[in-house]
């Protein structure tokens, strides 16, 4: 999608062919009694509280509570069975408040799935080309389709003035659900991330020629330019030829930082995806998933060493690479000298500086700032095209436990 973005005018047409299909259906499952659409809902455990509505003339907010006709209409979607999401797998993992049995309909309410749902089988009508950029569109609106939007009340408590209009918040990573949250019109969350894509699109280069693309062996043959591979790395390497990649850039998880199979599977379950949770290299605080500090050393060690048999022999790997503990800093001992006895040594690192701020930041006290790419070659040798990266260390950064 980055590479290769898709025309403005697809997303234009895929937005108006969407629209056509299942704006309607999903507009009637938000309208009051007047026929206008909500476009959201307080809800505080488990009742709802206020059906909010735009006026027509200046899209003023307009607060209303709810009539017996709102009530009885989302009880229509109350008993809604997803017809097409599988059931979504969780651990238990109090870090992300996750736990075996949670469900979709904890995270979102019946009405939201169906219209989830809607918009999924119209997004499967598009032409091919239109696909992908949709479902990115949808789910990248999901988190505010969900249960997990808090709301903003009592903003301006610090500057003495109260304020006791309450404002829409956001989901936050980590499953979240608190007891008062917003119900948002789905189409309204889908539209407008479609038309945040269209600007980003219409502002961005247009399209580079990004090659051809093929499966790994026609790369490995030079028949085609990339392929594109979701799968487990420990798997995928090897069936890569030795001795004939030039470079490897790659950012794995970071020990504990991040349990990310974990957090993306309301996206992969949105995506029809089905991850292999046993062979996601990281460190989890779910006891079933078995996912030590130990397992992750021994398998990133396992991956540094396919990687170092597939290296050319002028060729270098760059690891993207930070954790609080030495504990998790293990498996680069032995690499950290000169080249080890699967050819490959440590050159140097550089600090990696980010364009923004991800909101998938570890916010913990304690947490770290910055990563480093740590870079490694057959001669364990820096040319001065690294050492000449502002911040370039020869050393290994110290591990602040
Ligand atoms: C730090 S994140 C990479 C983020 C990525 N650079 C990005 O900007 O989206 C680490 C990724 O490695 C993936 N991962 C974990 N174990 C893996 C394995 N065995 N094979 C391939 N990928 C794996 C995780 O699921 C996660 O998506």
């Amino acid at each position: 999608m980055l590479v290769s973005p898709p025309a403005a005018s697809v997303l234009h047409d895929a937005l108006e062919r969407v629209s056509t299909l299942v704006k309607e259906a999903i507009l009637d499952s938000y309208a009051t009694a007047e026929k206008k659409p909500a476009t959201h809902y307080v809800w505080c455990n488990g009742v709802m509280e206020k059906v909010w509505l735009t006026n027509g003339y200046n899209r003023n907010r307009v607060e209303l509570p709810p009539s017996e006709h709102d009530l009885a209409l989302v009880e229509r979607f109350a008993s809604y069975q997803p017809q097409r999401l599988r059931a979504p797998r969780f651990f238990t993992n109090s870090r992300i408040n996750s736990s075996p049995s949670l469900t979709l309909k904890d995270l979102f309410t019946g009405r939201a799935l169906r219209n989830i749902e809607l918009l999924l089988a119209a997004i499967d009508d598009l032409p091919k080309a239109a696909q992908e950029p949709m479902r990115l569109a949808l789910t990248a609106a999901v988190g505010q389709m969900s249960k997990m939007v808090f709301a903003i009340t009592g903003r301006g408590k610090t500057t003495g003035v109260s304020n006791k209009r309450m404002e829409v918040g956001s989901w936050v990573i980590g499953y979240w659900r608190p007891a008062q949250h917003f119900e948002i019109n789905v189409w309204n969350c889908f539209e407008h991330r479609v038309q945040k894509l269209i600007k980003a699109v219409e502002q961005s280069k247009p399209a580079q020629d990004s090659g051809k693309a093929g499966g790994l062996p026609a790369v490995c043959a030079g028949g085609a330019d990339y392929a594109i591979l979701a799968g487990d790395c420990l798997a995928l390497l090897p069936q890569i030829p030795d001795k004939s990649v030039d470079l490897i850039i790659t950012d794995p998880p970071h020990g504990d930082r991040i349990p990310y199979l974990e957090l993306s599977e309301m996206w992969n379950v949105i995506l029809g995806e089905e991850p292999p949770f046993e062979s996601e290299i990281v460190v989890s605080n779910a006891k079933e998933r078995v996912k030590k500090t130990h397992d992750y050393n021994q398998a990133m060690s396992r991956f540094l060493q396919i990687a170092s048999r597939k290296l050319s022999d002028s060729g270098s790997l760059v690891l993207f690479f930070n954790a609080r503990t030495k504990e998790s800093w293990k498996f680069l001992e032995s690499f950290s000298g000169s080249a080890n006895k699967a050819g490959m040594g440590y050159c140097g690192c550089f600090p990696l500086v980010y364009s923004a701020a991800s909101v998938v930041q570890d916010n913990r006290e304690g947490a770290l700032r910055v990563d480093y790419g740590l870079v490694f070659s057959g001669s364990a040798v820096a040319s001065p095209s690294l050492t000449d990266i502002p911040g370039w260390m020869p050393s290994l950064p110290t591990p602040k436990e």
